[in-house]
């Protein structure tokens, strides 16, 4: 009978301090980064919301340094894959290898048997290396020899790419490029937090150390999985769902893009947004936390026709007169 009375305000406390532990996870990446915050806050929606992520931006604007960063600040398994021209997809995956011992072959896992995959430069591998991870992402676990092995859960990648115009790249397969939940981009810094960086060095950080620099882990599993659980509760008037809906489907007649968002655009749209509004200590969903999380979400599920790439148009341009022409819901 107690139990019952109680039941609910021990839900609410869960979420609570959960969202007190995830709002933290943002305090420690700030004691190594200085700004980025968006970037930091579309990490934290991806791990609510299961998703994976791709960082994209020029070198040296800390997107390494921001993963490392949040995988020292999670109390979870974390990896990270440097991808060159030479990695194979068992070095991904993981590989039968032949025991001379027992004269039998055992499966070796590789990096992605972990909680949060850092995938760092991941368009510098060939296709087919590439095409193993992304196939990971989706289906979680890793097929060898017959046998389906499961990865760990939590299992979330965090992939950095520098702008595909870069030598040496080979560009993410777009029909793939829907896998990751958000894409991220990360811009340089102000003038101001550049000072910022350079003070923090001056005075001896050393971004090897992320430990000595304070970094702690503030988060695990548990909050995850009870953030998760409250990010599902978040509601969401039909409205707004409307509204969602309709921005996906002005993408799809847009004269500048020759693919619009799919569905599944639409579903991650909904997703990150209850995740936002969740961070925020809401428990709805406003037009606001739709329009902050198009651009992430929907960035990379659009293809713009040639001419428009010529044109310099990008899809955020795109993204942004749908988003000024498309009624918001009151
Ligand atoms: N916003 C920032 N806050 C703190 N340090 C920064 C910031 N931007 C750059 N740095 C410094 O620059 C270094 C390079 O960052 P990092 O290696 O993470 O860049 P990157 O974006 O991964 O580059 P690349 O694309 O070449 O891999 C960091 O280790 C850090 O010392
Ligand atoms: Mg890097």
């Amino acid at each position: 009978m107690t139990e019952a009375v109680a039941a609910p305000p021990a839900v609410a406390d869960d979420a609570t301090r959960a969202r007190e532990a995830l709002v933290r996870l943002r305090t420690e990446v700030a004691k190594v980064v200085v700004g980025q915050d968006a970037v930091v806050t579309g990490l934290v929606i991806a791990l609510l919301c299961r998703g994976h992520v791709l960082l994209e931006g020029v070198p040296g604007v800390a997107k390494t340094l921001m993963i490392r960063a949040l995988g020292a600040a999670l109390n979870l398994s974390s990896k990270r894959l440097q991808f060159t021209p030479d990695l194979m997809p068992g070095d991904v995956t993981g590989s039968l290898v032949f025991d001379a011992r027992t004269a039998v072959f055992e499966f070796r896992e590789g990096p992605v048997f972990t909680n949060l995959l850092l995938a760092d430069e991941i368009n510098r591998t060939p296709p087919k290396t590439q095409a193993a991870l992304l196939e990971v992402m989706e289906e979680r676990q890793v097929s060898v020899d017959g046998a389906a092995r499961p990865l760990p859960e939590p299992f979330i990648v965090a992939a950095t790419q520098n702008p595909i115009e870069y030598e040496g790249t080979y560009p993410l397969p777009e029909a793939q490029l829907d896998r990751f939940l958000l894409k991220l981009s990360v811009p340089l810094p102000t003038r101001e937090e550049e000072l910022g960086v350079l003070r923090a060095h001056h005075a001896g950080f050393d971004p090897r150390n992320l430990a000595a620099a304070g970094v702690r882990p503030v988060a695990g599993a548990a909050d995850l999985a009870a953030g998760r659980a409250a990010v599902q509760r978040v509601g969401v008037a039909d409205g707004v769902l409307a509204y969602i809906v309709d921005l996906c489907r002005a993408t799809r007649v847009s004269p500048s893009l020759e693919l619009g968002a799919s569905p599944r655009g639409a579903t991650a749209l909904l997703g990150a947004a209850k995740a936002w509004a969740w961070l925020l200590g809401r428990d709805y969903v406003t037009p606001d936390d739709v329009k902050a999380l198009a651009r992430p979400t929907l960035r990379h599920r659009v293809r713009l026709r040639p001419e428009a790439q010529l044109e310099d148009v990008t899809a955020d341009a795109v993204l942004d007169s749908v988003l000024a022409t498309v009624p918001t819901p009151r």
